[in-house]
Protein backbone atom coordinates (compact mmCIF):
# COMPACT_ATOMS: atom_id res chain seq x y z
CA UNK A 1 0.00 0.00 0.00
CA UNK A 2 1.42 3.15 -0.99
CA UNK A 3 1.82 6.54 1.37
CA UNK A 4 -0.91 9.07 0.39
CA UNK A 5 1.03 11.76 2.05
CA UNK A 6 4.23 11.69 3.45
CA UNK A 7 3.83 14.07 6.86
CA UNK A 8 6.69 14.88 9.00
CA UNK A 9 3.53 15.15 11.06
CA UNK A 10 1.70 12.29 10.99
CA UNK A 11 -2.12 12.01 12.51
CA UNK A 12 -2.21 8.19 12.87
CA UNK A 13 -5.49 6.36 13.82
CA UNK A 14 -4.49 3.11 16.12
CA UNK A 15 -6.52 0.55 17.22
CA UNK A 16 -5.82 -2.35 20.39
CA UNK A 17 -7.98 -5.39 20.48
CA UNK A 18 -5.56 -7.92 21.40
CA UNK A 19 -7.59 -9.37 24.40
CA UNK A 20 -10.88 -7.75 26.42
CA UNK A 21 -10.28 -4.23 26.02
CA UNK A 22 -11.55 -2.16 22.77
CA UNK A 23 -9.67 0.89 22.20
CA UNK A 24 -9.09 3.67 19.77
CA UNK A 25 -6.28 6.59 19.87
CA UNK A 26 -5.68 9.37 17.66
CA UNK A 27 -1.96 10.96 17.75
CA UNK A 28 -0.87 14.11 16.09
CA UNK A 29 2.86 14.38 15.70
CA UNK A 30 3.07 11.36 18.13
CA UNK A 31 0.92 13.64 20.85
CA UNK A 32 -2.15 11.54 21.86
CA UNK A 33 -5.51 13.45 20.99
CA UNK A 34 -7.83 10.98 22.29
CA UNK A 35 -7.50 7.66 23.67
CA UNK A 36 -10.87 6.08 24.11
CA UNK A 37 -11.46 2.25 25.78
CA UNK A 38 -14.11 0.15 26.26
CA UNK A 39 -13.86 -2.52 28.38
CA UNK A 40 -15.93 -5.72 28.65
CA UNK A 41 -17.74 -6.26 31.21
CA UNK A 42 -19.13 -9.76 29.82
CA UNK A 43 -16.12 -11.67 31.59
CA UNK A 44 -16.70 -10.82 34.83
CA UNK A 45 -18.54 -13.76 36.25
CA UNK A 46 -16.57 -15.90 34.61
CA UNK A 47 -12.94 -15.70 36.51
CA UNK A 48 -11.24 -14.98 33.43
CA UNK A 49 -11.50 -13.89 29.51
CA UNK A 50 -13.77 -15.81 27.18
CA UNK A 51 -12.27 -15.61 24.19
CA UNK A 52 -15.35 -15.78 22.25
CA UNK A 53 -17.50 -13.45 23.88
CA UNK A 54 -14.43 -11.19 23.88
CA UNK A 55 -14.43 -10.89 19.99
CA UNK A 56 -18.04 -10.37 19.64
CA UNK A 57 -18.17 -7.93 21.97
CA UNK A 58 -14.78 -6.37 20.17
CA UNK A 59 -17.51 -6.11 17.06
CA UNK A 60 -20.07 -4.39 18.64
CA UNK A 61 -17.63 -1.32 20.39
CA UNK A 62 -14.86 -0.75 17.82
CA UNK A 63 -17.23 1.37 15.41
CA UNK A 64 -18.39 3.62 18.68
CA UNK A 65 -14.82 3.84 19.83
CA UNK A 66 -12.72 4.64 16.67
CA UNK A 67 -16.25 7.44 16.02
CA UNK A 68 -15.48 8.58 19.70
CA UNK A 69 -11.65 8.36 18.80
CA UNK A 70 -12.52 10.93 15.82
CA UNK A 71 -14.66 13.21 17.68
CA UNK A 72 -12.40 13.34 20.67
CA UNK A 73 -9.21 14.52 19.03
CA UNK A 74 -11.02 16.98 16.83
CA UNK A 75 -10.07 16.02 13.24
CA UNK A 76 -11.60 15.06 10.15
CA UNK A 77 -11.05 11.50 8.49
CA UNK A 78 -9.64 12.70 5.23
CA UNK A 79 -7.03 14.11 7.65
CA UNK A 80 -5.24 10.99 8.53
CA UNK A 81 -1.82 9.77 7.41
CA UNK A 82 -2.08 6.55 8.26
CA UNK A 83 -3.60 3.44 10.45
CA UNK A 84 -2.21 1.35 13.26
CA UNK A 85 -3.34 -1.96 14.77
CA UNK A 86 -2.35 -4.49 17.03
CA UNK A 87 -0.98 -7.48 15.25
CA UNK A 88 -0.04 -9.68 18.38
CA UNK A 89 0.10 -11.16 21.12
CA UNK A 90 -3.52 -11.68 22.08
CA UNK A 91 -6.07 -13.34 21.29
CA UNK A 92 -7.12 -14.40 17.62
CA UNK A 93 -10.45 -13.77 17.73
CA UNK A 94 -9.84 -10.27 19.47
CA UNK A 95 -7.02 -9.47 17.33
CA UNK A 96 -8.54 -10.23 13.85
CA UNK A 97 -11.35 -7.80 15.00
CA UNK A 98 -8.48 -4.45 15.21
CA UNK A 99 -6.64 -6.12 12.23
CA UNK A 100 -9.66 -6.68 10.07
CA UNK A 101 -11.21 -3.09 10.95
CA UNK A 102 -8.22 -1.07 9.96
CA UNK A 103 -6.98 -3.01 6.77
CA UNK A 104 -10.70 -2.02 5.67
CA UNK A 105 -10.18 1.51 7.04
CA UNK A 106 -6.84 1.70 5.14
CA UNK A 107 -8.15 0.68 1.75
CA UNK A 108 -10.83 3.09 2.14
CA UNK A 109 -9.12 6.11 2.69
CA UNK A 110 -5.78 4.73 0.78
CA UNK A 111 -3.67 4.60 3.81
CA UNK A 112 -0.76 2.74 4.86
CA UNK A 113 -0.93 0.42 7.58
CA UNK A 114 1.23 -0.26 10.58
CA UNK A 115 1.28 -3.21 12.50
CA UNK A 116 2.15 -2.65 16.03
CA UNK A 117 3.67 -5.66 18.65
CA UNK A 118 1.27 -5.40 21.53
CA UNK A 119 4.18 -5.78 24.03
CA UNK A 120 6.51 -3.33 22.70
CA UNK A 121 3.72 -0.94 22.69
CA UNK A 122 3.32 -1.24 26.24
CA UNK A 123 6.98 -0.06 27.02
CA UNK A 124 6.50 2.73 24.23
CA UNK A 125 3.78 4.13 26.26
CA UNK A 126 6.77 5.98 28.27
CA UNK A 127 6.93 7.82 25.36
CA UNK A 128 3.30 9.38 25.80
CA UNK A 129 4.18 12.11 28.47
CA UNK A 130 6.82 13.43 30.06
CA UNK A 131 8.98 12.13 31.73
CA UNK A 132 10.38 10.07 29.31
CA UNK A 133 13.49 7.62 29.48
CA UNK A 134 16.49 7.93 27.44
CA UNK A 135 18.25 4.92 26.07
CA UNK A 136 19.64 2.70 27.47
CA UNK A 137 16.89 2.32 30.15
CA UNK A 138 15.99 -1.53 31.78
CA UNK A 139 11.75 -2.30 31.54
CA UNK A 140 9.64 -4.57 33.63
CA UNK A 141 6.55 -5.33 32.08
CA UNK A 142 3.91 -7.07 34.01
CA UNK A 143 0.22 -7.70 32.59
CA UNK A 144 -2.30 -10.83 32.68
CA UNK A 145 -0.33 -12.46 29.91
CA UNK A 146 3.65 -11.21 30.19
CA UNK A 147 6.04 -10.99 33.11
CA UNK A 148 9.24 -9.70 30.87
CA UNK A 149 12.57 -7.50 31.68
CA UNK A 150 13.98 -6.23 28.70
CA UNK A 151 17.11 -3.68 28.23
CA UNK A 152 15.72 -1.20 25.76
CA UNK A 153 18.90 0.01 23.59
CA UNK A 154 16.27 1.64 21.21
CA UNK A 155 12.34 1.87 20.19
CA UNK A 156 12.58 -1.42 18.56
CA UNK A 157 15.92 -2.82 19.82
CA UNK A 158 15.91 -4.69 23.14
CA UNK A 159 17.33 -7.18 24.77
CA UNK A 160 15.31 -10.08 27.00
CA UNK A 161 17.22 -10.70 29.76
CA UNK A 162 14.53 -12.54 32.21
CA UNK A 163 10.68 -13.61 32.07
CA UNK A 164 8.07 -15.71 33.51
CA UNK A 165 8.20 -19.59 33.25
CA UNK A 166 4.61 -19.96 34.39
CA UNK A 167 2.01 -17.82 35.22
CA UNK A 168 2.36 -14.04 34.49
CA UNK A 169 2.26 -11.35 37.81
CA UNK A 170 -1.44 -10.55 36.44
CA UNK A 171 -2.34 -13.65 36.07
CA UNK A 172 -1.28 -15.07 39.67
CA UNK A 173 -3.25 -11.52 40.75
CA UNK A 174 -6.26 -12.72 39.15
CA UNK A 175 -6.16 -16.65 40.27
CA UNK A 176 -5.58 -15.76 43.40
CA UNK A 177 -8.14 -12.98 43.34
CA UNK A 178 -10.42 -15.64 42.01
CA UNK A 179 -9.79 -18.33 44.77
CA UNK A 180 -10.74 -15.41 47.34
CA UNK A 181 -14.25 -14.93 45.27
CA UNK A 182 -13.09 -11.61 43.61
CA UNK A 183 -14.64 -10.70 40.00
CA UNK A 184 -12.50 -11.14 37.41
CA UNK A 185 -9.96 -9.38 36.96
CA UNK A 186 -8.98 -9.20 40.37
CA UNK A 187 -6.00 -7.54 40.77
CA UNK A 188 -7.30 -4.22 41.54
CA UNK A 189 -9.46 -5.44 43.83
CA UNK A 190 -6.52 -6.87 45.59
CA UNK A 191 -5.03 -3.47 45.88
CA UNK A 192 -8.25 -1.90 47.54
CA UNK A 193 -8.50 -4.55 49.93
CA UNK A 194 -4.67 -4.96 50.98
CA UNK A 195 -4.50 -0.68 51.82
CA UNK A 196 -7.15 -1.80 55.04
CA UNK A 197 -4.71 -5.14 55.51
CA UNK A 198 -1.72 -6.42 56.91
CA UNK A 199 1.43 -8.80 55.56
CA UNK A 200 0.36 -11.45 58.16
CA UNK A 201 0.86 -14.58 56.08
CA UNK A 202 3.86 -15.82 54.69
CA UNK A 203 3.64 -17.40 50.79
CA UNK A 204 6.97 -18.82 49.27
CA UNK A 205 8.63 -17.30 46.35
CA UNK A 206 9.48 -19.77 44.03
CA UNK A 207 13.10 -20.72 43.66
CA UNK A 208 14.21 -19.99 39.78
CA UNK A 209 16.86 -18.35 37.51
CA UNK A 210 18.61 -14.86 38.87
CA UNK A 211 16.07 -13.18 36.73
CA UNK A 212 13.31 -15.79 35.56
CA UNK A 213 9.67 -15.52 37.44
CA UNK A 214 7.45 -18.05 38.71
CA UNK A 215 3.90 -17.38 40.17
CA UNK A 216 2.24 -20.73 39.42
CA UNK A 217 3.57 -22.06 43.07
CA UNK A 218 2.38 -19.26 44.58
CA UNK A 219 -0.98 -20.21 43.42
CA UNK A 220 -1.06 -23.25 44.88
CA UNK A 221 0.62 -22.62 48.32
CA UNK A 222 -2.62 -20.07 48.54
CA UNK A 223 -5.05 -23.10 47.88
CA UNK A 224 -3.34 -25.30 50.32
CA UNK A 225 -3.17 -22.45 52.61
CA UNK A 226 -6.94 -21.25 52.03
CA UNK A 227 -8.16 -25.07 52.38
CA UNK A 228 -6.35 -25.58 55.75
CA UNK A 229 -7.74 -22.33 57.76
CA UNK A 230 -11.19 -22.89 55.62
CA UNK A 231 -11.53 -26.89 57.33
CA UNK A 232 -10.72 -24.79 60.78
CA UNK A 233 -13.09 -21.91 60.64
CA UNK A 234 -15.33 -21.82 57.24
CA UNK A 235 -15.25 -17.67 57.73
CA UNK A 236 -11.99 -17.78 57.32
CA UNK A 237 -11.75 -15.74 53.94
CA UNK A 238 -14.53 -13.31 55.05
CA UNK A 239 -12.53 -12.67 58.39
CA UNK A 240 -9.16 -12.33 57.09
CA UNK A 241 -9.69 -10.89 53.40
CA UNK A 242 -7.99 -7.62 53.78
CA UNK A 243 -4.60 -9.35 55.20
CA UNK A 244 -4.71 -12.04 52.98
CA UNK A 245 -4.59 -9.71 49.89
CA UNK A 246 -2.04 -7.57 51.90
CA UNK A 247 0.31 -10.84 52.25
CA UNK A 248 -0.18 -12.31 48.55
CA UNK A 249 0.51 -8.59 46.88
CA UNK A 250 3.14 -8.33 48.45
CA UNK A 251 4.80 -11.93 47.91
CA UNK A 252 4.31 -10.63 44.12
CA UNK A 253 5.56 -7.31 44.48
CA UNK A 254 8.41 -8.22 46.35
CA UNK A 255 9.94 -10.80 43.47
CA UNK A 256 9.03 -8.78 40.93
CA UNK A 257 11.16 -5.43 42.51
CA UNK A 258 14.03 -7.22 43.89
CA UNK A 259 14.67 -8.93 40.69
CA UNK A 260 14.44 -5.46 38.54
CA UNK A 261 16.82 -4.20 41.08
CA UNK A 262 18.97 -6.83 40.82
CA UNK A 263 19.01 -6.59 36.95
CA UNK A 264 19.49 -2.67 37.23
CA UNK A 265 22.40 -3.05 38.92
CA UNK A 266 24.05 -5.87 37.15
CA UNK A 267 23.85 -4.40 33.73
CA UNK A 268 24.64 -1.00 35.43
CA UNK A 269 21.18 0.68 34.38
CA UNK A 270 20.48 3.90 36.23
CA UNK A 271 17.19 4.56 34.58
CA UNK A 272 14.17 2.00 35.77
CA UNK A 273 10.28 1.55 33.76
CA UNK A 274 7.15 -0.40 34.41
CA UNK A 275 5.21 -0.64 32.15
CA UNK A 276 1.62 -3.05 31.68
CA UNK A 277 -1.70 -3.36 33.60
CA UNK A 278 0.41 -4.57 36.89
CA UNK A 279 2.09 -1.62 36.72
CA UNK A 280 -1.00 0.60 38.14
CA UNK A 281 -0.82 -1.56 41.48
CA UNK A 282 -0.41 1.08 44.47
CA UNK A 283 2.25 -1.05 46.49
CA UNK A 284 4.55 -1.83 43.47
CA UNK A 285 4.74 1.75 42.42
CA UNK A 286 5.96 2.32 46.53
CA UNK A 287 8.20 0.29 46.35
CA UNK A 288 9.73 0.38 43.53
CA UNK A 289 9.73 4.29 44.19
CA UNK A 290 11.59 3.19 47.73
CA UNK A 291 13.82 0.80 45.62
CA UNK A 292 14.99 3.24 43.37
CA UNK A 293 15.21 6.29 45.69
CA UNK A 294 17.94 3.71 47.69
CA UNK A 295 19.84 3.41 44.79
CA UNK A 296 19.78 6.19 43.18
CA UNK A 297 17.91 4.98 39.98
CA UNK A 298 15.67 7.15 38.13
CA UNK A 299 12.12 5.36 37.96
CA UNK A 300 9.46 6.03 34.72
CA UNK A 301 5.94 5.11 35.70
CA UNK A 302 3.48 5.66 33.15
CA UNK A 303 -0.19 6.87 33.41
CA UNK A 304 -2.67 4.20 34.94
CA UNK A 305 -4.69 4.82 31.60
CA UNK A 306 -1.42 4.21 29.51
CA UNK A 307 -0.42 1.13 31.80
CA UNK A 308 -3.55 -1.78 31.18
CA UNK A 309 -4.24 -1.82 27.68
CA UNK A 310 -4.97 1.17 25.50
CA UNK A 311 -4.89 2.37 22.08
CA UNK A 312 -2.53 5.13 23.06
CA UNK A 313 0.66 3.32 23.17
CA UNK A 314 -0.67 1.27 19.93
CA UNK A 315 -0.40 4.81 18.40
CA UNK A 316 2.99 5.70 19.72
CA UNK A 317 5.01 2.65 18.39
CA UNK A 318 2.92 3.46 15.42
CA UNK A 319 4.40 6.74 15.25
CA UNK A 320 8.34 5.84 15.73
CA UNK A 321 7.36 3.46 13.20
CA UNK A 322 5.63 6.11 10.37
CA UNK A 323 8.65 8.40 10.95
CA UNK A 324 11.02 4.78 9.49
CA UNK A 325 8.40 4.42 7.11
CA UNK A 326 8.01 0.71 8.11
CA UNK A 327 4.23 -0.03 6.70
CA UNK A 328 3.23 -3.56 6.89
CA UNK A 329 1.26 -4.79 3.63
CA UNK A 330 -2.85 -5.75 3.20
CA UNK A 331 -1.18 -9.62 3.48
CA UNK A 332 -0.27 -8.89 6.88
CA UNK A 333 -2.65 -10.66 9.47
CA UNK A 334 -3.54 -11.50 13.15
CA UNK A 335 -0.28 -13.26 15.06
CA UNK A 336 -1.74 -14.81 18.76
CA UNK A 337 1.74 -15.48 19.40
CA UNK A 338 3.81 -12.53 17.49
CA UNK A 339 7.31 -12.59 18.67
CA UNK A 340 9.87 -9.95 18.69
CA UNK A 341 13.38 -9.85 17.70
CA UNK A 342 15.54 -10.13 20.79
N1 LIG B 1 -4.14 -2.19 40.56
C1 LIG B 1 -3.77 -3.37 40.09
N2 LIG B 1 -3.07 -4.24 40.87
C2 LIG B 1 -2.67 -5.45 40.39
N3 LIG B 1 -2.96 -5.89 39.15
C3 LIG B 1 -3.65 -5.07 38.34
C4 LIG B 1 -4.09 -3.77 38.76
N4 LIG B 1 -4.75 -3.20 37.71
C5 LIG B 1 -4.75 -4.10 36.70
N5 LIG B 1 -4.08 -5.23 37.07
C6 LIG B 1 -3.89 -6.48 36.31
O1 LIG B 1 -3.39 -6.17 35.02
C7 LIG B 1 -3.75 -7.22 34.13
C8 LIG B 1 -4.24 -6.64 32.81
O2 LIG B 1 -3.13 -6.07 32.16
P1 LIG B 1 -3.29 -5.40 30.71
O3 LIG B 1 -1.95 -4.99 30.25
O4 LIG B 1 -4.38 -4.37 30.76
O5 LIG B 1 -3.90 -6.55 29.85
P2 LIG B 1 -3.22 -7.78 29.07
O6 LIG B 1 -2.72 -8.72 30.09
O7 LIG B 1 -4.38 -8.30 28.29
O8 LIG B 1 -2.15 -7.19 28.19
C9 LIG B 1 -4.81 -8.06 34.85
O9 LIG B 1 -4.22 -9.27 35.23
C10 LIG B 1 -5.19 -7.20 36.05
O10 LIG B 1 -5.57 -7.96 37.18
MG1 LIG C 1 -1.46 -5.62 27.84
Amino acid sequence: MKEKKSSKSPIILAIESSCDDTSCAISVNGVVRANIVANQTVHKNYGGVVPELASRAHLSHIIPVVDAAIKEAGIKISDLNAIAFTQGPGLLGSLIVGNQFAKGLAVALDLPLIAINHMEAHILAHFIDAPIPSFPFLNLTVSGGHTELVIMHDYFQQDLIGQTLDDAAGEAFDKCGKMLGLPYPSGPEIDKLAKAGEIKFNFPTARVGEFEFSFSGLKTSVMYFLKRNLEKDPDFIHKEINNIAASVQDAIVKTLVNKTLKAAKRHQLKQIAVSGGVSVNSELRNQMINACGDIGAELFLAAPKYCTDNAAMIAMAAHFKYLKSDFCSLKTSAEPRLSRQF
